[in-house]
Protein backbone atom coordinates (compact mmCIF):
# COMPACT_ATOMS: atom_id res chain seq x y z
CA UNK A 1 0.00 0.00 0.00
CA UNK A 2 1.12 3.53 -0.47
CA UNK A 3 1.69 5.50 2.94
CA UNK A 4 3.42 8.67 3.10
CA UNK A 5 6.64 8.13 5.23
CA UNK A 6 9.55 9.86 7.01
CA UNK A 7 13.37 7.89 7.17
CA UNK A 8 14.85 10.50 9.32
CA UNK A 9 13.73 13.69 11.27
CA UNK A 10 14.41 16.84 9.38
CA UNK A 11 12.50 19.12 6.66
CA UNK A 12 9.61 19.09 3.77
CA UNK A 13 11.38 17.60 1.21
CA UNK A 14 12.25 14.16 3.33
CA UNK A 15 8.68 12.93 2.90
CA UNK A 16 8.65 10.10 0.53
CA UNK A 17 5.92 8.16 -0.86
CA UNK A 18 6.49 4.63 -0.13
CA UNK A 19 5.31 1.08 -0.57
CA UNK A 20 4.28 -0.33 2.60
CA UNK A 21 3.11 -3.69 3.82
CA UNK A 22 -0.94 -3.16 4.49
CA UNK A 23 -1.77 -4.03 8.08
CA UNK A 24 -4.24 -6.39 9.50
CA UNK A 25 -6.87 -5.41 12.00
CA UNK A 26 -6.11 -6.30 15.66
CA UNK A 27 -8.47 -7.45 18.14
CA UNK A 28 -10.52 -4.01 18.70
CA UNK A 29 -9.44 -2.57 15.52
CA UNK A 30 -10.88 -2.06 12.72
CA UNK A 31 -9.27 -1.68 8.85
CA UNK A 32 -9.83 1.95 7.30
CA UNK A 33 -9.27 2.53 3.64
CA UNK A 34 -8.38 5.65 3.68
CA UNK A 35 -10.31 8.69 1.85
CA UNK A 36 -7.88 11.35 2.99
CA UNK A 37 -6.12 12.62 6.05
CA UNK A 38 -5.32 15.72 7.26
CA UNK A 39 -2.09 17.92 7.34
CA UNK A 40 -2.26 19.26 11.12
CA UNK A 41 0.48 21.32 12.69
CA UNK A 42 1.43 18.57 14.78
CA UNK A 43 2.76 16.72 11.63
CA UNK A 44 5.37 19.44 11.07
CA UNK A 45 6.71 19.30 14.45
CA UNK A 46 6.40 15.20 14.35
CA UNK A 47 8.47 15.87 11.14
CA UNK A 48 11.21 18.08 12.33
CA UNK A 49 11.48 15.54 15.84
CA UNK A 50 10.20 18.10 17.93
CA UNK A 51 7.92 14.69 19.44
CA UNK A 52 10.60 12.03 19.37
CA UNK A 53 10.79 12.07 23.13
CA UNK A 54 6.54 11.41 23.17
CA UNK A 55 6.74 8.84 20.05
CA UNK A 56 8.28 5.81 20.35
CA UNK A 57 7.65 4.40 16.55
CA UNK A 58 10.35 2.93 14.05
CA UNK A 59 11.54 4.58 11.29
CA UNK A 60 9.78 4.80 8.63
CA UNK A 61 7.47 6.63 10.19
CA UNK A 62 3.90 7.65 8.93
CA UNK A 63 3.11 10.70 9.42
CA UNK A 64 -0.81 11.27 9.82
CA UNK A 65 -3.27 12.29 13.28
CA UNK A 66 -6.48 11.83 11.28
CA UNK A 67 -8.24 10.37 8.32
CA UNK A 68 -11.59 9.79 6.85
CA UNK A 69 -12.42 6.40 5.00
CA UNK A 70 -14.44 3.14 4.55
CA UNK A 71 -14.14 0.45 6.89
CA UNK A 72 -12.47 -2.68 4.79
CA UNK A 73 -12.38 -5.15 7.75
CA UNK A 74 -13.34 -5.61 11.60
CA UNK A 75 -10.84 -7.03 14.51
CA UNK A 76 -12.36 -9.95 16.89
CA UNK A 77 -14.98 -8.28 19.03
CA UNK A 78 -15.30 -5.25 17.15
CA UNK A 79 -19.82 -4.03 16.77
CA UNK A 80 -19.38 -0.60 16.67
CA UNK A 81 -18.41 -1.02 12.96
CA UNK A 82 -18.87 -2.96 9.76
CA UNK A 83 -17.24 -3.53 6.63
CA UNK A 84 -18.51 -0.76 4.37
CA UNK A 85 -18.79 1.86 7.14
CA UNK A 86 -17.66 5.30 6.19
CA UNK A 87 -15.89 6.30 9.14
CA UNK A 88 -13.65 9.27 10.44
CA UNK A 89 -10.94 8.83 13.19
CA UNK A 90 -8.28 10.48 15.21
CA UNK A 91 -5.14 8.92 16.26
CA UNK A 92 -3.00 10.50 18.59
CA UNK A 93 0.52 9.28 17.41
CA UNK A 94 2.01 9.44 20.70
CA UNK A 95 -0.63 7.16 22.15
CA UNK A 96 -1.17 4.69 19.04
CA UNK A 97 1.57 5.16 17.05
CA UNK A 98 -0.63 4.52 14.17
CA UNK A 99 0.02 7.05 11.20
CA UNK A 100 -2.84 8.13 9.06
CA UNK A 101 -0.76 9.08 5.36
CA UNK A 102 -1.18 5.49 4.08
CA UNK A 103 -3.98 3.94 1.89
CA UNK A 104 -5.13 1.12 4.65
CA UNK A 105 -4.90 2.04 7.72
CA UNK A 106 -5.93 -0.17 11.20
CA UNK A 107 -6.62 1.44 14.41
CA UNK A 108 -8.71 0.62 17.90
CA UNK A 109 -12.45 1.22 16.45
CA UNK A 110 -13.31 3.00 19.97
CA UNK A 111 -11.43 6.18 18.20
CA UNK A 112 -13.45 6.23 15.38
CA UNK A 113 -17.24 7.66 14.53
CA UNK A 114 -19.30 7.87 11.51
CA UNK A 115 -18.30 10.17 9.11
CA UNK A 116 -20.57 13.00 8.38
CA UNK A 117 -23.47 11.82 6.05
CA UNK A 118 -23.91 15.06 4.34
CA UNK A 119 -20.21 16.01 3.27
CA UNK A 120 -17.97 14.50 0.99
CA UNK A 121 -15.79 11.43 2.53
CA UNK A 122 -12.93 13.34 1.36
CA UNK A 123 -13.75 16.40 3.31
CA UNK A 124 -14.88 14.74 6.24
CA UNK A 125 -10.82 14.22 7.04
CA UNK A 126 -10.79 18.30 7.93
CA UNK A 127 -12.88 17.19 11.33
CA UNK A 128 -11.56 14.92 13.62
CA UNK A 129 -8.37 16.32 15.17
CA UNK A 130 -9.41 20.12 14.69
CA UNK A 131 -12.53 19.65 15.63
CA UNK A 132 -11.92 17.16 18.60
CA UNK A 133 -9.09 19.96 19.86
CA UNK A 134 -11.54 22.74 19.73
CA UNK A 135 -14.41 20.74 21.86
CA UNK A 136 -12.15 19.22 24.24
CA UNK A 137 -10.68 22.88 25.02
CA UNK A 138 -14.03 24.59 25.25
CA UNK A 139 -15.37 21.34 27.45
CA UNK A 140 -12.71 22.51 29.78
CA UNK A 141 -13.45 26.41 29.70
CA UNK A 142 -16.87 25.75 29.61
CA UNK A 143 -17.92 28.83 28.39
CA UNK A 144 -21.68 30.12 29.60
CA UNK A 145 -24.32 31.72 27.75
CA UNK A 146 -24.45 35.25 27.47
CA UNK A 147 -20.50 34.83 28.59
CA UNK A 148 -18.30 37.08 26.19
CA UNK A 149 -15.66 34.41 24.25
CA UNK A 150 -12.76 35.89 23.26
CA UNK A 151 -10.76 33.05 20.67
CA UNK A 152 -7.28 34.56 18.89
CA UNK A 153 -6.90 32.52 15.73
CA UNK A 154 -10.69 32.53 15.07
CA UNK A 155 -10.50 31.34 11.62
CA UNK A 156 -7.96 28.84 11.64
CA UNK A 157 -8.56 25.33 11.65
CA UNK A 158 -8.92 24.91 15.51
CA UNK A 159 -10.13 28.48 16.63
CA UNK A 160 -12.88 28.27 13.11
CA UNK A 161 -14.45 25.20 14.87
CA UNK A 162 -14.38 26.83 18.53
CA UNK A 163 -16.34 29.89 17.21
CA UNK A 164 -18.80 27.97 15.60
CA UNK A 165 -19.32 25.26 18.62
CA UNK A 166 -19.64 28.06 21.21
CA UNK A 167 -21.50 31.14 18.76
CA UNK A 168 -23.82 27.65 18.02
CA UNK A 169 -24.45 27.07 22.67
CA UNK A 170 -24.99 30.97 22.72
CA UNK A 171 -21.94 32.18 23.89
CA UNK A 172 -20.71 35.46 22.45
CA UNK A 173 -17.67 34.82 20.51
CA UNK A 174 -15.61 37.98 19.92
CA UNK A 175 -12.78 36.93 17.01
CA UNK A 176 -9.16 38.04 16.89
CA UNK A 177 -8.44 37.83 13.95
CA UNK A 178 -6.37 39.05 10.87
CA UNK A 179 -8.15 42.33 9.28
CA UNK A 180 -8.50 40.05 6.18
CA UNK A 181 -10.54 37.52 8.16
CA UNK A 182 -12.77 39.58 9.67
CA UNK A 183 -16.08 38.69 6.91
CA UNK A 184 -14.95 35.11 7.44
CA UNK A 185 -14.89 35.39 11.28
CA UNK A 186 -18.65 36.73 11.55
CA UNK A 187 -19.68 34.18 9.06
CA UNK A 188 -18.21 31.41 11.68
CA UNK A 189 -20.51 33.09 14.03
CA UNK A 190 -18.72 35.72 15.48
CA UNK A 191 -20.53 38.49 17.21
CA UNK A 192 -17.51 41.04 16.91
CA UNK A 193 -14.39 40.90 15.21
CA UNK A 194 -11.29 42.56 16.92
CA UNK A 195 -7.89 42.99 14.46
CA UNK A 196 -4.61 40.92 16.05
CA UNK A 197 -2.75 44.11 14.80
CA UNK A 198 -4.13 46.70 17.11
CA UNK A 199 -3.64 46.92 20.88
CA UNK A 200 -6.72 44.93 22.19
CA UNK A 201 -8.54 46.70 25.20
CA UNK A 202 -8.38 45.05 28.21
CA UNK A 203 -11.37 43.13 30.35
CA UNK A 204 -13.38 42.45 27.38
CA UNK A 205 -13.85 38.99 27.80
CA UNK A 206 -15.08 36.26 30.56
CA UNK A 207 -12.81 33.88 29.06
CA UNK A 208 -10.18 33.39 26.34
CA UNK A 209 -9.31 30.56 23.84
CA UNK A 210 -6.10 31.18 22.71
CA UNK A 211 -4.85 29.20 19.51
CA UNK A 212 -2.71 31.51 17.87
CA UNK A 213 0.48 31.53 19.61
CA UNK A 214 -0.25 35.19 20.71
CA UNK A 215 -1.04 34.49 24.65
CA UNK A 216 1.51 37.68 26.05
CA UNK A 217 -0.27 39.97 23.39
CA UNK A 218 -3.72 38.94 24.53
CA UNK A 219 -4.18 37.60 28.68
CA UNK A 220 -4.89 41.57 29.57
CA UNK A 221 -8.21 41.17 27.35
CA UNK A 222 -9.41 38.87 30.02
CA UNK A 223 -11.03 40.29 33.45
CA UNK A 224 -10.17 39.38 36.66
CA UNK A 225 -11.04 36.25 37.77
CA UNK A 226 -11.50 34.61 34.53
CA UNK A 227 -10.67 31.55 32.22
CA UNK A 228 -7.81 31.33 29.84
CA UNK A 229 -7.58 28.15 27.63
CA UNK A 230 -4.63 27.47 24.87
CA UNK A 231 -3.74 24.92 22.79
CA UNK A 232 -0.26 26.53 21.97
CA UNK A 233 1.81 24.83 24.57
CA UNK A 234 5.29 26.75 23.30
CA UNK A 235 3.39 30.19 25.25
CA UNK A 236 0.71 29.16 27.61
CA UNK A 237 -1.23 32.10 29.13
CA UNK A 238 0.42 32.78 32.73
CA UNK A 239 -1.91 32.83 35.98
CA UNK A 240 -2.04 36.81 36.38
CA UNK A 241 -5.37 38.72 38.45
CA UNK A 242 -6.65 35.33 39.61
CA UNK A 243 -7.53 33.97 35.68
CA UNK A 244 -7.62 30.21 35.77
CA UNK A 245 -5.50 28.94 33.24
CA UNK A 246 -6.48 25.83 31.50
CA UNK A 247 -4.26 24.00 28.42
CA UNK A 248 -5.97 21.40 26.05
CA UNK A 249 -3.62 18.98 24.50
CA UNK A 250 -6.24 16.76 21.95
CA UNK A 251 -7.10 13.53 22.68
CA UNK A 252 -8.54 10.55 20.57
CA UNK A 253 -12.23 10.32 21.29
CA UNK A 254 -14.54 8.18 19.27
CA UNK A 255 -17.49 9.14 21.19
CA UNK A 256 -16.90 13.17 21.08
CA UNK A 257 -15.80 12.91 17.29
CA UNK A 258 -19.36 10.88 16.39
CA UNK A 259 -21.56 14.23 18.24
CA UNK A 260 -18.81 16.62 15.91
CA UNK A 261 -20.15 14.34 12.68
CA UNK A 262 -23.89 14.61 13.83
CA UNK A 263 -22.98 18.57 14.62
CA UNK A 264 -21.69 19.02 10.81
CA UNK A 265 -25.16 17.12 9.72
CA UNK A 266 -27.19 19.36 11.29
CA UNK A 267 -25.32 22.25 9.43
CA UNK A 268 -23.78 23.18 13.05
CA UNK A 269 -19.89 23.21 11.81
CA UNK A 270 -19.24 23.68 8.24
CA UNK A 271 -15.36 22.20 7.14
CA UNK A 272 -13.29 24.27 5.53
CA UNK A 273 -10.86 22.69 3.00
CA UNK A 274 -7.29 24.63 1.25
CA UNK A 275 -6.94 22.19 -0.82
CA UNK A 276 -6.79 18.04 -1.82
CA UNK A 277 -3.92 16.45 -3.14
CA UNK A 278 -2.25 13.29 -3.27
CA UNK A 279 0.74 11.87 -0.97
CA UNK A 280 3.20 13.77 -3.10
CA UNK A 281 1.53 16.79 -2.26
CA UNK A 282 3.01 16.31 0.88
CA UNK A 283 5.68 18.35 1.39
CA UNK A 284 4.08 21.48 -0.09
CA UNK A 285 1.24 20.63 2.02
CA UNK A 286 3.88 21.03 4.86
CA UNK A 287 5.13 23.92 3.85
CA UNK A 288 2.07 25.95 2.75
CA UNK A 289 0.43 25.16 6.19
CA UNK A 290 3.89 26.61 7.84
CA UNK A 291 3.91 29.53 5.84
CA UNK A 292 0.22 30.78 7.32
CA UNK A 293 -3.13 32.08 5.42
CA UNK A 294 -4.46 29.01 4.37
CA UNK A 295 -7.83 29.50 5.54
CA UNK A 296 -8.65 26.02 5.79
CA UNK A 297 -6.96 22.38 5.95
CA UNK A 298 -4.68 20.71 3.27
CA UNK A 299 -6.06 17.09 2.66
CA UNK A 300 -4.29 13.94 1.22
CA UNK A 301 -5.33 11.14 -0.69
CA UNK A 302 -3.35 7.94 -1.28
N1 LIG B 1 -2.67 21.32 22.01
C1 LIG B 1 -3.26 20.65 21.05
O1 LIG B 1 -3.80 19.57 21.27
C2 LIG B 1 -3.32 21.23 19.69
C3 LIG B 1 -4.21 20.69 18.75
C4 LIG B 1 -4.29 21.29 17.50
C5 LIG B 1 -3.48 22.38 17.21
N2 LIG B 1 -2.61 22.83 18.15
C6 LIG B 1 -1.75 23.99 17.89
O2 LIG B 1 -2.62 25.10 17.81
C7 LIG B 1 -2.20 26.01 16.82
C8 LIG B 1 -3.34 26.26 15.82
O3 LIG B 1 -3.63 25.06 15.11
P1 LIG B 1 -4.57 25.13 13.84
O4 LIG B 1 -4.63 23.78 13.23
O5 LIG B 1 -5.84 25.83 14.18
O6 LIG B 1 -3.67 26.07 12.91
P2 LIG B 1 -4.15 27.12 11.79
O7 LIG B 1 -5.26 26.56 11.00
O8 LIG B 1 -2.90 27.53 11.09
O9 LIG B 1 -4.74 28.34 12.63
C9 LIG B 1 -3.96 29.28 13.32
C10 LIG B 1 -4.62 30.62 13.12
O10 LIG B 1 -3.97 31.58 13.95
C11 LIG B 1 -3.69 32.73 13.14
N3 LIG B 1 -2.53 33.44 13.65
C12 LIG B 1 -1.28 32.97 13.82
N4 LIG B 1 -0.48 33.94 14.30
C13 LIG B 1 -1.25 35.05 14.42
C14 LIG B 1 -1.02 36.35 14.87
N5 LIG B 1 0.20 36.76 15.29
N6 LIG B 1 -2.05 37.22 14.87
C15 LIG B 1 -3.26 36.82 14.45
N7 LIG B 1 -3.57 35.60 14.01
C16 LIG B 1 -2.56 34.71 14.00
C17 LIG B 1 -3.40 32.14 11.78
O11 LIG B 1 -3.45 33.12 10.78
P3 LIG B 1 -2.37 33.02 9.58
O12 LIG B 1 -2.61 31.70 8.89
O13 LIG B 1 -2.69 34.20 8.73
O14 LIG B 1 -1.01 33.08 10.23
C18 LIG B 1 -4.51 31.10 11.68
O15 LIG B 1 -5.73 31.69 11.29
C19 LIG B 1 -0.96 25.38 16.18
O16 LIG B 1 0.17 25.94 16.80
C20 LIG B 1 -1.04 23.92 16.55
O17 LIG B 1 0.22 23.32 16.66
C21 LIG B 1 -2.50 22.30 19.38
Amino acid sequence: MRALTLAEYGGPELLTVSELPSPAPRAGQILVRTAASGVNPVDLLVRGGAMAANISHPFPLVLGWDLSGTVEAVGAGVDRFAPGDRVVAMSAQYATGIGTHAEFVALPAAIAAPAPRTVDLVEAAALPLAGLTAYQALEKLAPRSGERLLISGAVGAVGGFATQLAASRGVEVIALARPQDAELARELGASSVLSADEPLPTAIADVLLETAGIAPKVIGAVRDEGRAGSIYAPEPPKAERGITVLQTFVEQDGDQLAILSALVDEGVLTLRVAEIGDFAFGPEAHRRLAAGGSRGKFLLTP
